[in-house]
């Protein structure tokens, strides 16, 4: 298997172009069971979860063509045609590759009147259930049974209908395929506390560009009037603020400074907050943000919390960069039940991360040092890239799989910003 080799105390200096945000990808994507005409997404980034949901759209019958962009470039073009829906199945296979899969069943259901996507079940970062999402769609007046491990989601005689759902907490992908669902029922639906994540905006955007009817678009109150017909569109998926994240915490913990091009602030405030608490310099400019570490990096405290709060997605990235800092940080995790997988591998490397239930202590140490290590989710992968970028001597980070799901083209983009970086092959 693939390893990624580190080797850490380079100062990363440099521009970095951030790529589409993957998560805003997921649910753009499946909009496009919502038409029978193309929907053309550009700057879809390249990473292994945008070609598991090609395999499953192609899988319902929809056809997909990548067009216009030379392999140097970052992001791709892709355009989707359901004009014929062959099968409302998303299967074991595909789904427990990708949780996000559970992203078809509100708009194959609205499109096709039935749907039955797998039960995506546990993961690493917890138990994940999908209980809002069926609510929010039986709601909407739909059926939904489960058996032999897949939920099947059928619409009454005539399709759906407006109804009216309050989330009891705040879920993001159960608020998206709220929405997917609703904007093609008959009549207004009312959605309260919906999730109000800049990757929910997006989706809102587009489906107001295909036709849809969408009030209250940013907040937690959403009014959608349902409409007859949605028609095709073409849309550029947003920035990944979380990769922006992620790479200001990889420019910080060296010392560095980097250009973010494509991050927009307004998107992720509460990192940049987080990193100017941490002593980080922060500049909006055109196009894109300015970060540089000047002095040490101090302690932070924070809680995780739904939009607009401090994201769930970059806290163990925070965290690896507050390994390095002057003093003691208390993090804690409020939106999973099990996202600190990345604690003991930064241990082993260094670092001095106490966690106790949803807390975790995080003890600035002076070095950090370089080790074999590998993780079970995605941003943990990333926090611990973040401390051998900052760490003596060599740092082997195994299990690449997750990495390719969320970064794109990760070592080159890090290379250049001047980080020692190679992925080799090996194992
Ligand atoms: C999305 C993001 C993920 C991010 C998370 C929180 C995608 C593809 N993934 O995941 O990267 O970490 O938002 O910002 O966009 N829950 C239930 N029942 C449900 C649904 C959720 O109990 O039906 C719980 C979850 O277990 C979790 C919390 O609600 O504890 C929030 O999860 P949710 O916002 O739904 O996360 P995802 O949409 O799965």
């Amino acid at each position: 298997m693939d390893k990624i080799i580190i080797r850490g105390g380079k100062r990363l200096s440099g521009t970095v172009t951030i790529s589409g945000a993957k998560n805003a990808a997921l649910t753009l994507l499946p909009c496009a069971l919502l038409t029978d005409e193309p929907l053309t997404l550009r700057n879809l980034p390249r990473l292994a979860d945008i070609d598991t949901f090609q395999h499953l759209m192609n899988q319902f019958g929809v056809s997909t063509a990548i067009a216009g962009s030379r392999p140097e470039d970052f992001g791709r073009v892709m355009t989707l045609e359901a004009a014929r829906i062959t099968s409302n199945v998303a299967p074991y296979d595909l789904v427990r590759k990708m949780r996000a899969s559970i992203l078809v069943l509100g708009p194959m259901l609205a499109r096709m009147g039935e749907a039955k996507v797998s039960l995506p079940g546990g993961c690493a970062i917890g138990v994940r259930p999908i209980d809002l999402h069926l609510k929010a769609l039986e709601a909407l007046g739909a059926t939904i049974e489960i058996t032999a491990g897949y939920v099947r989601a059928i619409a009454p005689d005539g399709g759906l209908s407006g109804g009216r759902y309050s989330f009891p907490f705040v879920s993001v992908g159960a608020t998206e395929n709220a929405i997917m669902a609703a904007v093609a029922a008959r009549g207004k639906s009312t959605l309260h506390n919906a999730a109000r994540e800049p990757e929910i905006t997006d989706l809102c955007n587009l489906l107001m560009a295909m036709g849809a009817e969408i009030e209250g678009i940013g907040t937690s109150d959403l009014v959608i009037h349902g409409v007859p017909r949605l028609h095709g569109a073409t849309y550029r998926v947003m920035s990944d603020r979380i990769e922006a994240g992620s790479y200001a915490c990889a420019a910080a913990i060296t010392g560095g400074e980097a250009f973010l091009a494509n991050a927009r602030v307004e998107e992720m405030e509460a990192t940049v907050q987080a990193l100017r608490d941490a002593g980080i310099l922060i500049e909006p400019r055109s196009g894109g943000l300015q970060i540089a570490a000047e002095g040490p990096i101090q302690p932070v405290n924070l809680s995780t919390a739904p939009f607009p709060g401090f994201a769930t997605d970059m806290q163990a990235q925070l965290m690896a960069m507050l390994c390095c800092s002057e003093g003691t940080s208390v993090l804690t995790e409020t939106i999973f039940e099990n996202r600190y997988m990345h604690v003991p591998e930064l241990n082993r490397m260094g670092a001095q991360i106490e966690t106790s239930g949803r807390t975790a202590i995080v003890k600035g140490v002076p070095k950090l040092s370089g080790a074999d290590v590998m993780a079970t989710d995605l941003r943990a992968s990333m926090s611990l890239v973040i401390a051998g970028l900052a760490a003596q001597g060599e740092t082997n980070i195994h299990r690449l799989y997750h990495l390719d799901r969320g970064y794109e083209r990760l070592e080159e983009k890090l290379s250049l910003l001047g980080a020692e970086v190679e992925r080799v092959g090996g194992d």
